[in-house]
């Protein structure tokens, strides 16, 4: 784990009474800061849509601010000139930024289904920490920024527990879970992920902590096949993390995976490759997805929804998550 010290930027104005946006940054921010130097960390929420006029998240990372609109016309995916302005006047009075080391992303009500492919080709990767970790982000080039926020706290409860234990992430994306895990001292760990894109990242953000890629091993393949596989070989794991996409429809998998239906399936063959007394974190997005416990009767199933949620996110329904054992008898 590094031991460097970050670096965070002081409040530069005083309060503003003509702009909500402002104030809200400004408190949160004042909020946040204190809890990111403790803890090491770069890159967390300064505004998450608390105000209906404003529908923004705002991140931080290490200096740059990612904002992402959702639109709520079904005719214009952009911000108006007057939101624009106001919020890049927010960020630029009160943390002294310039408008270049802003990004603006757009998420349109309407698409429920999330896009992976890539949206640009600026190839503008800088690193940031999280819990002393560091994770490249690319704020540019695709949909997402290299590092979901939203599941600090979960990688930190994985961390926790990972000291000389293998652990299995699927659905890896860019591996910050098991860059975690391995941080904090597993003895193995694989990741499983489609996209060769994201495998490649995930490697990277291995180099950059100076983690042996020899313990560390990550995959390109689809999850669904690749457990299958991967029972036929025996292994067991100490802990594995599942957090699939809501649904996926790539040219890469044979069928249609939608979490709501294939959940059954990537726990229960999750369970078989699960060590005595291990356990699995199962998590998801969607706002609508159901968990039956009946289909895991011989498991004891908790919600840690409320241990994850991180301290600078708003949305209660940013994510749920569950703590998979087997019971005890097993
Ligand atoms: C929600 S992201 C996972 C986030 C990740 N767990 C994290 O914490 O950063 C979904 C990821 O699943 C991958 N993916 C989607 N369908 C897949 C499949 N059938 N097998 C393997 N990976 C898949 C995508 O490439 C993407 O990286």
């Amino acid at each position: 784990m590094s031991e460097s010290k970050i670096s965070l930027p002081d409040i530069a104005d005083g309060e503003d009474k003509t702009s909500p946006l402002k104030n809200r940054i400004r408190k949160n921010y004042r909020h946040v800061k204190k809890w990111a130097k403790r803890t090491n960390t770069n890159c967390f929420r300064i505004y998450d849509r608390e105000i209906r006029e404003y529908p923004l998240a705002i991140d931080y990372y290490a200096g740059r601010f990612c904002v992402q609109f959702f639109s709520r016309s079904h005719e214009s995916d952009d911000p108006s000139n007057e939101l624009l302005e106001e919020t890049e006047n927010a960020l630029c009075s009160i943390f002294g930024a310039t408008p270049e080391l802003i990004y603006w992303r757009t998420r349109a009500r309407t698409k429920d289904t999330r896009q992976y492919e890539k949206a640009g080709e600026s190839k503008e990767f800088f690193t940031v920490l999280e819990y002393g970790v560091e994770f490249e982000v690319n704020l540019t080039d695709y949909l997402d920024t290299g590092l979901f926020l939203d599941h600090r706290e979960t990688r930190k409860l994985v961390a926790d527990i990972s000291q000389g234990k293998s652990v299995l992430n699927l659905f890896a994306y860019t591996c910050s879970f098991s860059v975690h895990a391995a941080a904090a001292g597993a003895k193995f760990t694989k990741s499983v992920d489609m996209s060769n894109t994201y495998t490649a990242w995930g490697i990277d953000n291995f180099k950059i902590n100076s983690l042996s890629l020899k313990n560390n091993v990550v995959v390109r393949a689809d999850c669904l096949k690749f457990l299958d596989e991967e029972i036929r070989s025996a292994v067991k794991y100490d802990i594995i993390i599942i957090d699939p996409p809501t649904i996926s429809r790539s040219k890469k998998m044979d069928q249609l995976f939608d979490i709501q239906v294939d959940y059954i399936s990537l726990i229960s063959k999750s369970l078989a490759l699960l060590a005595k007394g291990g356990v699995i974190f199962f998590s998801t997005n969607s706002r609508k997805f159901v968990f039956n416990k009946e289909y895991f009767a011989d498991c004891m199933v908790v919600d840690i929804s409320k241990k994850t949620f991180p301290i600078d996110f708003h949305d209660p329904k940013i994510h749920r998550c569950w703590k998979i054992s087997l019971n005890q008898s097993q």
